[in-house]
């Protein structure tokens, strides 16, 4: 159920029954020369658009903007800042909040996006009872296990075939997918990066990951077992 498709007669009547919603979190930032800017909101929107049909959750549209700084030396990459993010999460959630909402589950496509939303979690929690959760998909123990299976150590930490594969079944005729050889760079750095830092370290924009390997198929896969392992820990957090 997308939030945008519905009246407000509609979520009147859901708010009767449920008080959870489901909003998606992601980024626009290289991912590559391979993958595309929106690969991290593209992801947790079919994700978090797949689960609340299946249950009949309510989907708020996606907050496709992250805070990417690391990526800003790579052109089309737009970046929210960690402070204004916070800001904008609060204004989501206490809008909600306003209609009767108390569970707040975000799923996320981008890790750089963690410590900002447990931060407006916190700030939240301090001032009202409920209960919020950001869950990154690529990092529940069971997806990460999957996913290992088929890209071993190649999937590596950005733009990572295992998410390039579900863009490309999500998107397919987005792809012109080059055929080569991607080197592998495991040398040492300090975290965070500012963006020439980050760019002098991952000249391509890759880290540690292998784009050739990505598939529609495995895109296919790694989509449904997220979907299915993302549903359970979501009733999870909504029955606690
Ligand atoms: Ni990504």
């Amino acid at each position: 159920m997308k939030l945008a498709l519905m009246t407000y007669t509609q979520v009147e009547t859901y708010l009767q029954s449920k008080d959870s919603v489901i909003i998606p979190i992601g980024s626009v930032e290289q991912h590559s020369p391979v993958g595309l800017m929106g690969t991290d909101h593209l992801i947790a929107e079919e994700i978090a658009y797949q689960v609340a049909e299946n249950i009949k959750i309510i989907a708020c549209p996606t907050l496709s903007y992250g805070m990417s700084n690391h990526h800003l030396a790579f052109p089309g990459t737009i970046s929210i800042n960690p402070t204004t993010l916070i800001a904008v999460l609060k204004d989501i959630i206490t809008s909600l909040v306003g209609h009767g909402f108390k569970k707040f589950y975000f799923i996320n496509g981008h890790g750089g996006n963690i410590a900002t939303c447990e931060a407006a979690f916190s700030e939240l929690t301090r001032e009202q009872d409920i209960r919020c959760k950001i869950k990154s998909w690529w990092m529940d123990p069971t997806i990460h296990q999957y996913i290992k299976e088929f890209f071993g150590d190649r999937d590596g930490h950005h733009a990572t075939p295992s998410e390039i594969s579900q863009t490309i079944y999500f998107y397919k005729k987005a792809f012109d997918l080059p055929i080569r050889d991607f080197q592998i760079d495991r040398s040492k750095h300090h975290w965070p990066l500012s963006p020439e830092g980050f760019k002098r370290q991952f000249p391509d924009g890759r880290m540690e990951s292998d784009p050739s390997l990505a598939t529609y198929d495995l895109g296919k896969k790694v989509f449904e077992k997220s979907v299915e392992v993302i549903q359970k820990d979501f009733l999870d957090f909504e029955g606690l």
